[in-house]
């Protein structure tokens, strides 16, 4: 995270040098018109002979003024620029951090918690740094250049107003420990209520279906009402600290005219001075006023700063670790030698003595019971999960020794679950890489058995899936993800339960592209079908973690165990619906 930081520190530290240089100037200038203003008042006396004389100074008032003005619409851009910069270049950070985090990591946060990192503790941290660069800069700049002018008037004058200014900020000190408290507090109840609302959208066909809208109404209205409260206990805080501010002002004008006018009225100083002293207090006001707003604002960003810092701290994927970093070397051969594997952190064993072997062009069916760890062992053919030395051999290469992104690119693994992102059907095919030409595209989807779909469809490979476009069935969906298959060139592809949804008519069709596509490449076929997996070269039965068969389709037949027993039932489900 520091890291980061640094490097966005070293992109825009220019910039940050002519913002404290824009605001010192634009101090300096805002303590002109006081001065000029004593300076004024003081000629008030002799009106008629100093006439030219405060001409001179009300030209100097509205000029500095209007420099005053320009300075201050200068660093106030380059401040928007700089935090916005900072706010785009932590989030590209975060976002990489995240896909590059360890899956078995990544599953266990939370979405309404991963959407806080990126909407409410970016925010924080740009508000902060916005804070400090312009209040923050400035309140440093008033204290040096007005307190050395209000010195100049008179040191003791100077030294008594300033006694509030000190009891405010230890007046700040003390609340800001509430502030904190209850921000976080918010914040907390914050992101559980995002988690409670992305969770309930997610889930709003299943509410829909159960007329679960009221329930979850109350228990949202509930959520909320906790959240408001913490909120208003923030903003309690927060005005206790400004109304305490006022009050401190309030002695600060006090002290200034009652002990300013003694020292009129001894011509220790003239009017004039006393009317510059006063306008010197009012510059103190508003930064003095910040200061609550740049402490609580400082805790705030710095409880985003820890939390996004344990995000940065996750473990990361390497993947250009491994001997191995050619594609070229990796040939379609898979051998898997007794494996055995637990999710990390779970002690049920999910695989078992799982030993497997396929020569490269061959098609391996396997069907199994669901939940028997059919996805999971695909998910560690990919390396999705750590798994020991000597287990996965893919091209005589243990995949430990590959390199991760040439492993995953090896294998084209359409994946089990119908997930679609909310843009074009193309993007969804080819996965946002732009190395395609539409012709391809059109190609794969006319393997998948996809292009009579497409051709119903107005914007056909550009129609826009989701919020503002169509909404897919599910064997459309299931289709546009087969399409990948047909795209990649990869010399393994892995079909994982991705024929569940489509008709008998449309699966035979596609079953026959895919023949022709896997020709001399390794292929894995899962499936609850016996009609899916029955042409493979051989075929294995996965029952709890286990093979617990293994042969062709004829040969499972014949053993009469549990292949058997599922073509059975799906012979006599089909009888039935023919009937
Ligand atoms: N990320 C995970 N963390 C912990 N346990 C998991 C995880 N993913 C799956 N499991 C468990 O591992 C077991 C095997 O799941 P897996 O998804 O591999 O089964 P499957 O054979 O593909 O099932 P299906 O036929 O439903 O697709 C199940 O008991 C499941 O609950
Ligand atoms: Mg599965």
């Amino acid at each position: 995270m520091k890291e980061i930081f640094i490097s966005i520190f070293k992109k825009v530290y220019i910039q940050i040098i002519f913002i404290i240089f824009f605001i010192g100037i634009n101090v300096y200038f805002l303590t002109i018109p006081s001065k000029v203003l004593g300076k004024i008042v003081d000629l008030f006396y002799n009106i008629q002979e100093n006439k030219i004389q405060i001409y001179k100074y009300i030209f100097i008032l509205v000029s500095t003024s209007v420099v005053a003005l320009f300075l201050r619409a200068t660093w106030k851009y380059l401040i928007g620029y700089v935090t916005r910069f900072f706010e785009r270049d932590l989030k590209n950070g975060l976002f990489h951090r995240f896909l590059m985090t360890k899956l078995d990591i990544i599953q266990n946060i939370k979405n309404g918690e991963i959407m806080s990192y990126f909407v409410k503790d970016v925010a924080e941290i740009r508000r902060f740094l916005y804070k400090i660069l312009s209040a923050g800069t400035r309140l440093i700049f008033i204290l040096i250049i007005a307190t050395y002018t209000m010195k100049n008037i008179d040191l003791k004058l100077t030294i008594a107003t300033m006694c509030p200014i000190i009891i405010t900020a230890y007046i700040t000190i003390i609340l800001k420990k509430y502030v904190e408290k209850s921000f976080k507090k918010s914040q907390r109840y914050f992101t559980n209520l995002s988690e409670y609302v992305q969770e309930s959208t997610d889930a709003i066909r299943t509410t829909k279906a159960y007329s679960g809208e009221i329930n979850q109404l109350k228990k949202f209205i509930k959520k909320n009402k906790i959240l408001k409260l913490s909120n208003i206990s923030v903003d309690i805080y927060s005005t206790l600290l400004s109304t305490s501010i006022n009050i401190c002002f309030g002695f600060c004008y006090g002290i200034a005219i009652i002990y300013g006018s003694r020292l009129v009225l001894n011509n220790s100083i003239t009017i004039g001075d006393f009317v510059a002293f006063i306008g010197y207090i009012d510059l103190f006001y508003k930064p003095v006023e910040w200061l609550p707003r740049i402490i609580s604002s400082f805790k705030r960003a710095q409880i985003s700063y820890y939390r996004l810092d344990k995000v940065f701290s996750l473990e990361q994927e390497n993947l250009k670790l491994g001997k191995i970093d050619k594609k070229e070397e990796i040939h379609g051969d898979i051998l898997i030698k007794n494996l055995n594997f637990n999710y990390p952190g779970n002690i049920d064993q999910v695989l078992e003595n799982i030993s497997i072997e396929i020569k490269e062009g061959q098609t391996l069916g396997i069907i199994g019971t669901i939940g028997s760890g059919k996805t999971t062992l695909m998910n560690l053919l990919l390396r999705l999960y750590p798994i020991p030395d000597d287990k996965i051999y893919i091209g005589n290469q243990d995949i430990n020794n590959i390199d991760l992104s040439i492993l995953r690119s090896s294998i084209s693994y359409i994946t089990q679950d119908n997930f679609l992102f909310s843009t074009t059907i193309k993007e969804n095919i080819s996965l946002f890489k732009d190395d395609f030409q539409d012709s391809e595209i059109l190609d794969s989807t006319e393997n998948s058995m996809l292009s009579n779909d497409l051709n119903n469809m107005k914007n056909g490979i550009y129609t826009v899936i989701g919020e503002r476009g169509i909404d897919l069935s599910g064997g459309q969906k299931q289709r546009v993800i087969i399409s990948r298959a047909f795209l990649n060139k990869s010399n393994i592809v892995i079909f994982d339960d991705t024929f569940s949804a489509l008709d008998n008519r449309t699966e035979k069709s596609l079953l026959a592209n895919i023949k022709k596509l896997v020709k001399g490449k390794t292929c894995i076929i899962i499936s609850n079908r016996i009609s899916d997996v029955k042409d493979s070269d051989n075929i294995i039965v996965i029952d709890a973690g286990k093979i617990v068969e293994k042969g062709t389709h004829k040969e499972l037949l014949q053993n009469n165990k549990l292949y058997n027993k599922f073509y059975m039932q799906q012979s006599s489900q089909e009888e039935s619906i023919l009937m």
